[in-house]
């Protein structure tokens, strides 16, 4: 089969693989029909994640269709429509039971990480009753790729961690498929302003579409200062770090008012400093994640209502062939205005 492989730091191909086997009674091999990229498959590339090593076929992300079970599945059946779920989770170990699948002491996030990906025709799926989401009938399949990560991340890790409160005021940093996912769930809370920042006025012209009331592009000027003056000088309750570098960081940590949350969600691969002389008195909190994906059953619900639209998170579509170029558009968004881009297998 054919599958997109990273090969070390900025290398990859796409190769040719044998076809995953069942290695468990508890896995599925499952037919990849749609996968996408994520920004952390970027902070892959650059080397930031250093438990993918070369030979991994990327990706965590996707829908497909059963090809064959293990024994001991006897909720999905060969083809049964299915969500992947970037986390794979058993549903029995101490973290699972506390609803923290993102530590699963047999799974977590391992798929294109730790065991191959979804980037290919084919992928195997550990702790498949749990880790899979049978599809409905009828369901825009392609919309639900984004939930695969992007919208349980950003609705996990940044909105219910970020404690997005009615008439609460909200910055996010980073306007890219994750702040933007942030940006649409937040809106269940009907916080009173959201602000969004990035430095890519393309994606900040999306934001304004999808719901922001402010947007701050931090590519020159004084975006703290602008973000005081949106906030009458008093800084945000939430603010969404959604990028992963030192610099979105800090800007949160400038902007984030007395007794507000940082909620980071943004994959780090360098220290960032903490300014605790100027936050020691201000009564904040501070939260990371790695999602956890507790969220997926609702908002499946929310996207087949109609009530959230993933769909329109979904700018380009590629073929499984042209994956290559599909990495290259995706990277370059701020020519190619990319947000998620479909992978056809
Ligand atoms: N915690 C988790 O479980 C989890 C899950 C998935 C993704 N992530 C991470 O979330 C982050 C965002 O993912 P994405 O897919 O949206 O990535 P992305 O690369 O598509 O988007 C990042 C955005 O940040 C902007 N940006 C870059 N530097 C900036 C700066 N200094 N200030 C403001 N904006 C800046 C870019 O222009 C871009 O629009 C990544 O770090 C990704 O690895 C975390
Ligand atoms: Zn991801
Ligand atoms: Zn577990």
């Amino acid at each position: 089969m054919k599958a997109l492989v990273y090969h070390g730091p900025g290398r990859k191909s796409l190769d040719e693989r044998p076809m995953p086997k069942l290695m468990s009674a508890t896995d599925a091999i499952v037919r990849v029909t749609r996968t996408t990229i994520c920004g952390t498959d970027l902070h892959i590339l650059k080397g930031d994640v250093s438990t993918c090593e070369p030979g991994r076929i990327l990706g965590h992300e996707g829908v497909g269709v059963i090809e064959q079970v293990g024994a001991a599945v006897s909720t999905f059946k060969p083809g049964d429509h299915v969500l992947i779920s970037c986390i794979t989770s058993c549903g029995k170990c101490d973290y699972c039971r506390r609803g923290m699948y993102s530590h699963c002491t047999t799974g977590g996030w391992i798929l294109g990480n730790r065991i191959d990906g979804t980037q290919a025709e084919y992928v195997r799926i550990p702790h498949a009753e749990t880790s899979l989401y049978p599809i409905p009938a009828g369901a825009d399949e392609e919309a639900l790729v984004m939930l695969s990560d992007i919208l349980p991340t950003g609705f996990e890790c940044g909105v219910l961690n970020g404690k997005v409160q009615p008439g609460s005021t909200v910055a996010i940093v980073g306007s890219g498929p994750i702040g933007l996912a942030a940006l649409l769930t937040a809106q269940f809370y009907a916080p009173a302003q959201i602000i969004m920042i990035d430095r890519d006025a393309n994606r900040l012209e999306v934001a304004r579409t999808f719901g922001a009331t402010a947007c701050v592009n931090n590519s020159s000027g004084d975006p703290v200062a602008e973000i005081m003056n949106l906030t009458g000088n008093v800084g945000v309750d939430c603010a969404i770090e959604a990028v992963g570098v030192p610099a979105s960081f800090e800007l949160c940590e400038s902007i984030i008012a007395p007794g507000g949350t940082i909620a980071n969600v943004g994959v780090h691969g360098v220290k960032v400093d903490l300014h605790m002389e100027c936050l020691w008195d201000r009564n904040i909190s501070i939260t990371t994640r790695l999602v956890d994906t507790v969220s997926t059953p609702m908002l499946l619900k929310t996207v087949r209502s109609g009530r959230l639209e993933a769909g329109k998170l979904i700018t380009h579509r590629f073929g499984l062939n042209d994956v290559i170029k599909a990495y290259d558009t995706f990277a370059q968004a701020a020519d190619t205005h990319a947000l998620k881009v479909i992978i056809e297998a």
